[in-house]
């Protein structure tokens, strides 16, 4: 069974009491230096004859006003607190490891120069624009409508690109591509098209600046394997946590807002999971997820950190969840390396798509990234 570790606290302190290429994943989605404080408040409502609102067969409602959580988003130098974060993030990543790193239009292109200082500019791989479409308009420039999300590989020889555990889009014109080709739908490209989580809608955890599943379990099955260990610095409401989990990865998830480790603890209820505060024990946890993550891979946990050689290697198998040990999962290729220097993808092959899809895909069809503007 996969786990989880929540820290709440300081991330820099838990980071710096990790040990080097220790995980195999890292997403974070850090405060959008908005300069303002982001705060969303509950709402629900409730019959009432004297209500407002009107509902279904003119049933009238009125609405409740919950609570109010929030943290606070504005920073005098920005990159001054990231920078030592991002040099943190960078050693404990695996020598095949990547990074997301989620931000918007405000701050991104100051980031991505000093990740290209941190990782080097070869190792940028994709800038991944998420484009939704809710809220006010402006009249006075263009709404701006996305947000931005920068990979960059450690190695950019050696990766994790399982291309076969992508979720597909739809054809624009379906009709002109014939019913095979249709129904498989389309490889998706650096831009996706995903509605932001519904403040109505099951997601819903209430944390301000929470994440949409679709966008994190895209990453997460792309560039993870199951029994890796996923790392997310700035929780928020534990959206990578949660996926990580339900695809059979584990996860080092912080945050220092006390506010987010109430959500995660609702969000994360039935889920293997240790509670921490503060830093002083994140060598410890991070042992009892490789103890996870090896009993996932039917290994020995390793003795120490891995510190591995960067470059192409070969990788055990890594069986989904569920799946015993040793035995192929269907279709070849579903979980491959990429190797660019070889000029091949799938130097190291394993199943993962069948798990994934019992779990999941399933639950969430309705919610997949689906619509492309682009043909
Ligand atoms: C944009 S939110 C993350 C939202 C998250 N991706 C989700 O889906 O819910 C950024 C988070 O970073 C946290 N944060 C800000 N500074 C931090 C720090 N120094 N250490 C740990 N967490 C921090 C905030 O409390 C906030 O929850």
């Amino acid at each position: 069974m996969p786990r989880l570790a929540v820290f709440h606290a300081d991330n820099l302190a838990v980071l710096r009491a990790l040990p080097d290429a220790c995980v195999d994943l890292i997403y974070i989605d850090p405060p959008f230096n908005t300069g303002r404080v982001q705060k969303r408040t509950s709402l629900a409502t409730v019959r009432d004859e004297n209500g407002d609102r009107v509902g279904f067969k003119g049933q009238l409602y009125r609405t409740i006003r919950g609570r109010t959580s929030g943290y606070d988003d504005r920073f005098d130098d920005f990159l001054g607190f990231l920078q030592p974060r991002m040099e943190e993030a960078y050693r404990i990543l695996v020598p095949d490891g990547s990074l997301f790193f989620h931000l918007d239009y405000r701050e991104i292109h100051y980031c991505k120069v000093m990740l290209d200082g941190i990782f080097g500019r070869a190792s940028f791989i994709n800038e991944i624009i998420w484009a939704y479409d809710y809220g006010a308009r402006s009249k006075k420039r263009w709404p701006a409508k996305h947000d931005n999300i920068l990979w960059y590989a450690k190695n950019p020889e050696s990766f994790t690109f399982n291309f076969d555990a992508m979720d597909r889009i739809p054809y624009m014109a379906p009709g002109l591509v014939g019913p095979r080709k249709a129904a498989l739908g389309k490889t998706p490209t650096d831009v996706w098209w995903h509605t932001i989580v519904s403040p109505n809608g099951r997601e819903k955890t209430g944390y301000a600046t929470q994440k949409p599943r679709a966008i994190i379990d895209r990453i997460v099955k792309v560039h993870s394997r199951p029994g890796d260990i996923l790392c997310d610095f700035f929780a928020g409401s534990g959206t990578l946590g949660e996926s990580a989990f339900e695809l059979g990865r584990n996860a080092l998830l912080v945050d220092s807002n006390l506010e987010a480790v109430h959500v995660m603890k609702k969000r994360f209820e039935g889920m293997d999971v240790e509670w921490r505060r503060g830093a002083a024990r994140a060598a410890l946890s991070l042992r009892s997820l490789q103890e996870a993550s090896a009993a996932q891979r039917s290994e020995p946990a390793p003795q120490q950190a891995k510190d591995e050689p960067s470059g192409p290697k070969s990788v055990p198998d890594a069986p989904a969840p569920g799946r015993k040990p040793g035995r192929p999962a269907g279709k070849k290729g579903a979980t491959a390396r990429v190797s660019k220097g070889s000029g091949k993808k799938g130097a190291t092959a394993r199943g993962e798509k069948s798990s994934e899809k019992k779990s999941a895909e399933k639950k969430r069809s309705g919610t997949e990234i689906a619509a492309s503007v682009a043909g």
